[in-house]
């Protein structure tokens, strides 16, 4: 394939805020992708955009990236190494800060796209079979709301991975968003379109196991109920504090064992601060396979970070977002890393979301088992639904 063309302007992302949309014109025509963003950042994650802001990004791709590949050939997955590497070139730090990570993922989206004639899942994997399961979030707090009381968790989600097929998993987590969005009186939303109570963890998940539990026995499969801590924002650098309570790094972890047992929890994402890789092996051990370790903050899809989480047997699991590290080929590296290891992958949106549907793609096409999307939104539906037509191809 021949880039003829790249341009790339600015759009709001779900929250209002600007974000980067890049357009790819080639011989097989003209693709469109754009790149979200997060409000609960791990530190070591890339930055989307440098401090001067979004135009700066756009202005790169546009007088410059848009030159220097005017004529450029890529053919295959791979070849996204070369256009990584022009990048860096101009960048030239760590962690993107002079141009933006977002720029690379919005440009290798649409690169992808454009390679793959729009069919990225089939381009990634022909023989791909499984579709991912949905990780929903039902309620939620921590970043994701903005001023007033609120959950001491960030997100309170809903996995059924027996489900038969994906249509039945998407209706279950809408199903039970509804009746618990009913039974709150209608609160207010998070960023994620998730419901906003101020109410005590136990209380909803005490609520989510019984409308869950309802829920399950009409469809007859299991729809278990999973948290996103997201404790590092909880961490003020010696305890993690609560509305109600202070606990120690010993404590934490009994915290969270007892609630992995007393609620059934099937997945727990970043229980501990993002630094305390020895803390999350003490609670992976102690669960063994019965739920889901999951590292976000803790490795922010980076290889070299996640080689250390592995010596270190810290998580079961690990959330892959591209933007985190500014990097396909990486991206897949840390794909690969963690099937040969054992370790779960889960696919996941950021709260600044995008129409963009590539990470459906990502998880069909890289056989990854779970994709967190949101259960209500535009942004987050729409994967959902591409989800469901990629389903239709295979079939
Ligand atoms: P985000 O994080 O707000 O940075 O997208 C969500 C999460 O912690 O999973
Ligand atoms: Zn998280």
């Amino acid at each position: 394939m021949i880039i003829k063309k790249i341009k790339a302007w600015r759009i709001r992302d779900s929250r209002g805020e600007p974000t980067i949309e890049v357009m790819v014109k080639s011989d097989n025509g003209k693709f469109y992708a754009s790149a979200p963003s997060g409000a609960s950042k791990g530190k070591k994650e890339v930055m989307a955009f440098p401090k001067e802001g979004v135009q700066k990004s756009v202005d790169f791709v546009n007088k410059i990236l848009r030159k220097e590949l005017y004529g450029y050939k890529i053919n295959k997955f791979d070849d996204l190494n070369k256009i990584e590497k022009i990048i860096e070139k101009y960048d030239k730090t760590e962690n993107f800060s002079n141009i933006g990570g977002n720029v690379v993922v919005a440009l290798e989206y649409a690169l992808l796209r454009a390679l793959a004639k729009g069919q990225v899942w089939s381009f990634l994997n022909t023989n791909a079979k499984q579709l991912p399961r949905p990780l929903g979030n039902c309620i939620g707090g921590g970043m994701h709301v903005t001023g007033g009381e609120k959950t001491d968790f960030q997100e309170f989600l809903l996995l059924s991975l027996n489900a038969t097929d994906i249509a039945i998993a998407i209706y279950a987590n809408y199903k039970i968003w509804k009746l618990v969005g009913k039974e709150l009186g209608k609160p207010k939303k998070t960023d994620e379109g998730a419901w906003a109570p101020n109410l005590s963890t136990e209380k909803i998940l005490d609520i989510l196991n019984k409308v869950a539990k309802k829920v399950s026995e009409e469809l007859k499969f299991e729809i278990k109920v999973g948290i996103d801590m997201a404790a590092s924002h909880l961490f003020n650098g010696k305890q993690y504090v609560y509305k109600n309570k202070r606990l120690s790094k010993k404590e934490q972890i009994k915290y969270v064992i007892g609630l992995i047992n007393k609620y059934n929890l099937v997945y727990v994402e970043d229980p501990l601060e993002e630094d305390d890789m020895k803390g999350f092996a003490e609670i992976t051990k102690a669960v063994k396979n019965k739920c889901l370790i999951t590292g976000d903050d803790l490795v922010c899809t980076n290889p070299k970070i996640l080689k250390n989480a592995i010596k270190s047997k810290a998580i079961n699991a690990l959330i892959v977002k591209p933007n985190q590290i500014g990097s396909l080929i990486k991206v897949k590296e840390v794909i690969e890393l963690c099937k040969k290891n054992h370790i779960n992958t889960i696919i996941s949106h950021r709260s600044g979301e995008t129409m963009d549907t590539m990470i459906s793609h990502l998880a069909v096409g890289f056989n990854i088992p779970i994709i967190k999307t949101g259960i209500y939104g535009k942004e987050r539906e729409i994967k959902l639904i591409e989800l469901q037509n990629i389903e239709k191809q295979i079939k």
